[in-house]
């Protein structure tokens, strides 16, 4: 049977939510009051075939590429699947970082790639190691994916490093797919999109995370002209034309994205704080250190991680990710940057459910 589901997604959506929800990885919904709408000129159908022409160009200039470049796409979601649907045949090699988001494994193996794994460690700081990839890389390796941020640890992939791997793929006429959706979380000095970097690298990313808009579902790709082409096309098999509202509506928030992304800051660091802090007092917790990001991959030892989640939604009502969803048992993730008053009393909260697995041993 080919594979057909996110048991990650289905978890996230079915049994995530708490009263202190730190199973988050996006930030804080953007209040459609105070984002500068003209009602009078918002319509429902226009001229968008394949994409509304100056969400493309908003797009195309965020980036600083060819709007020729660019694809829209309903969040990174479809991007990834797009990208990976276009680029991958059943039975292509496709090298995916580990740990990894789970839906990226799940679509390439929906598409039938044979998915071959290449380790990020912790005692490496969840680096990307090119010498890993280059290990696992072989002539039927069509594509290589990395996300940059990285979920779940928020590790920053350096363009030096993102270069070796594109020299990888380049020697054996593969393509490098960057999930960037995270990208933008780097408030200071942001990196540029590694789709410069070369004709290897294809990027998937949309305003979901780090811009609290999700709703809008504006995502993109960025591909060669020629491969762009090729999603657009493949596309139409799965939808015929966006949704137009959607895409005004994204035009206006680009517009205004220094203030989404302003807002957003305030809370993520604000909650960086405070984990750091709380972190320092946990003998049983530790985490890379990241100073960008907005989640942490935290290990807790010595005790079994989903048990331990479980009894901290049923008993504190408050909620992470577990690390099996990553293949990191022993790991579970917080998520920063949706409400700093939330955010620190589900920290106590994890805490008192500590203190309680320590003094009934369990
Ligand atoms: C690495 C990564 N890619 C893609 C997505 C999906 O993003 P979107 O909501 O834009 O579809 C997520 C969501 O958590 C993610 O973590």
């Amino acid at each position: 049977m080919r594979h057909k589901q996110s048991d990650y997604m289905h978890w996230s959506k079915t049994q995530s939510r708490a009263r202190f929800n730190l199973a988050t990885s996006g930030v804080a919904p953007f209040p459609f009051r105070e984002l500068p709408v003209d009602l009078e000129k918002l319509e429902i159908n226009g001229d968008n075939s394949y994409g509304y022409a100056p969400l493309q160009g908003a797009i195309a200039a965020h980036h600083g590429v060819d709007p020729e470049s660019v694809m829209e796409s309903a969040g990174t979601s479809m991007a990834n699947h797009l990208a990976m649907a276009a680029i991958l045949e059943p039975g292509d090699e496709a090298l995916i970082e580990r740990p990894a988001y789970g839906p990226i494994l799940d679509v390439a193996q929906y598409l039938q790639a044979n998915v071959k794994r290449f380790p990020r460690t912790e005692e490496n700081g969840w680096a990307v190691d090119p010498e890993a990839i280059r290990h696992c890389v072989t002539p039927r390796t069509r594509l290589i994916v990395v996300t940059n941020l990285h979920n779940p640890t928020s590790v920053l992939t350096p363009d030096s490093v993102l270069r070796e791997i594109g020299d990888i793929a380049r020697s054996v006429g593969a393509l490098v797919l960057v999930d960037e959706v995270y990208l933008d979380a780097v408030y200071e000095e942001t990196p540029r999109t590694s789709f410069h970097i070369g004709p290897e690298f294809v990027v998937t990313s949309s305003l979901t995370k780090v811009y609290g808009v999700s709703g809008l579902r504006c995502g993109w790709i960025l591909a060669r002209p020629d491969l762009a082409w090729k999603m657009r096309r493949l596309n139409d098999l799965y939808s015929a034309t966006p949704v137009y509202p959607g895409e005004l509506l994204s035009v206006v928030a680009f517009k205004h994205l220094n203030l989404l992304r302003e807002r957003a800051c305030r809370i993520v660091e604000a909650d960086r704080k405070l984990l750091r802090d709380f972190l320092k007092q946990q003998s049983v917790l530790s985490a890379v250190r990241t100073d960008c990001g907005t989640t942490s991959f935290v290990q807790l030892r010595d005790r079994n991680v989903d048990f331990f989640l479980e009894r901290l939604r049923a008993k504190f009502d408050t909620s992470a990710v577990p690390g099996s969803f990553f293949g990191m048992p022993d790991h579970f993730r917080i998520g920063m940057g949706v409400n700093t008053e939330m955010f620190a009393e589900g920290l106590r909260r994890i805490g008192r459910a500590l203190e309680e697995c320590e003094t009934t041993k369990l």
